[in-house]
């Protein structure tokens, strides 16, 4: 046992790829992993992202070989390790506490296990990993003489001096402020291409997980509910929950009422909403269509002559000034608050609260979802004119995704 414990678990010399497969973990009463697949690539770095409670933690804890799954399997670089103990994986986690022993100093808390592993050069590899993180230069000072990204990179090194085949970060960052936080994403993403391990980082930060990961797995529930580039996943999100949770989302509820070999028209409020198809999870019934704030274009007039959609008019009930760009509320009716991003490009003229304005965006904007905003989740007050429309709707639009 102890022998196979130390060969699998020597140094990595690269990443190994992660296979979640089917797996579920079910807490008495509760169900906090259902039935996850996950297939990481080798050298990845590799984002979960979910509000508080959705499951990353656990999910984190079973690839630790901290928690066994209730159900499925675990691959770690194609081998099943899902019946080993977590001494017996590849794996090192980075947590948000740092836990660095108080009596060592920075060099002896790096080289730590190196030394209980007996590894040769324990020293010399664990110079290398604090040259790695920069702090080199504070190798014999004691954790309470570094502040606390400091302390953060060493509990960075003594994670990869390891050269775990995968490191785990759960919210690694959520202890420092928002600037240092910052520093250290981009610090975090240059060490993991340059050691080419895999790194599965957990985070309730949108904008933390789409800086830094190469996919992001948007997770709800103890389900993973769209996987992809950080930019598709901005670009075209497919169910309400992501549509919201990445980014903020205009969203309108409507039916098909047209379709062409490429397109679709989603009758909102007297309005036909153009879709391209295939930026549209369903194509009949009652759809859900979205378009992202910054794609929207505020006018003094109606625009005419254009293939842009356009609706309004709407009254201006909120105008926030950020430097860069103003973000505007417009009330339209039928189509509830309508949320437009603006960039400060021209001088003068903004519009202002109670200014009457038509808006319109490009269709290949557009997006059309899979589901329907939840009416009951206050993210989606702004969605209350036609999203009324849902809870009658759902179940039918269910009953016909099944038949397909
Ligand atoms: N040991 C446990 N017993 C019962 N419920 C648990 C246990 N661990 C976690 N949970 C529940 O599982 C859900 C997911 O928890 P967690 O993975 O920690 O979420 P996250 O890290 O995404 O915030 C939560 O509702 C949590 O209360
Ligand atoms: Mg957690």
């Amino acid at each position: 046992m102890a022998e196979t414990s130390s060969s699998v678990r020597g140094f990595a010399e690269a990443g190994a790829d992660l296979s979640l497969v089917g797996v579920s973990k079910r807490f008495p009463g509760f169900t906090a992993i259902d039935d996850l697949f996950l297939d990481i690539p080798a050298g990845s770095f590799f984002a979960l992202l979910g509000p508080s409670g959705c499951g990353k933690t656990t999910t984190l804890r079973l690839v630790a070989g901290l928690e066994e799954p209730t159900q499925g399997k675990i691959l770690i670089g194609g081998k099943d390790v899902t019946n080993t103990t977590s001494y017996q994986r590849p794996v090192n986690t980075v947590f948000q506490s740092y836990a660095l022993f108080p009596h060592m100093t920075i060099l002896e808390n790096v080289a730590f296990g190196l030394r209980r592993r007996r590894i040769a050069d324990a020293e010399k590899l664990a110079k290398e990993a604090l040259d790695l993180v920069e702090l080199a230069h504070v190798a014999s000072r004691k954790p309470s003489q570094l502040s606390g990204g400091q302390q953060q990179r060493v509990a960075l090194a003594r994670a990869v001096v390891n050269r775990p085949a995968l490191l785990l970060l759960d919210e690694p960052l959520g202890a420092l402020d928002l600037k240092l936080r910052r520093q250290m994403q981009l610090e975090l993403k240059d060490i993991q291409s340059e050691v080419g391990l895999t790194f599965l980082h957990v985070t309730h930060d949108q904008e933390e997980a789409m800086t830094m990961a190469d996919t992001v797995a948007v997770m709800n529930r103890g389900r993973i509910e769209q996987m992809g580039a950080p930019e598709a996943l901005y670009e075209l999100p497919t169910t309400s929950f992501v549509a919201a949770f990445l980014g903020q989302s205009n969203l309108f509820t409507g039916d098909v009422t047209d379709s062409s070999a490429t397109t679709m028209t989603v009758g909102v409020a007297g309005v036909g909403i153009v879709v391209p198809l295939d930026r549209a999870q369903v194509h009949r019934g009652v759809v859900t269509v979205g378009v992202r704030p910054e794609k929207v274009t505020l006018h003094r007039q109606k625009p005419s002559g254009s293939n842009r959609t356009v609706i309004g008019p709407g009254r201006v009930t909120d105008a926030s000034f950020s430097g860069v760009s103003t973000q505007y509320t417009v009330a339209v009716p039928g189509f509830g608050d309508v949320t437009v991003f603006a960039q400060n490009t021209s001088l003068g003229d903004h519009a202002r609260p109670g200014d009457e304005v038509y808006l319109s965006w490009s269709p290949e904007h557009a997006f059309g979802l899979l589901d329907h905003p939840n009416v009951s989740s206050g993210k989606f007050v702004a969605d209350t004119d036609t999203g009324s429309l849902v809870v009658a709707e759902r179940e039918k639009l269910e009953a016909e995704l099944e038949e397909s």
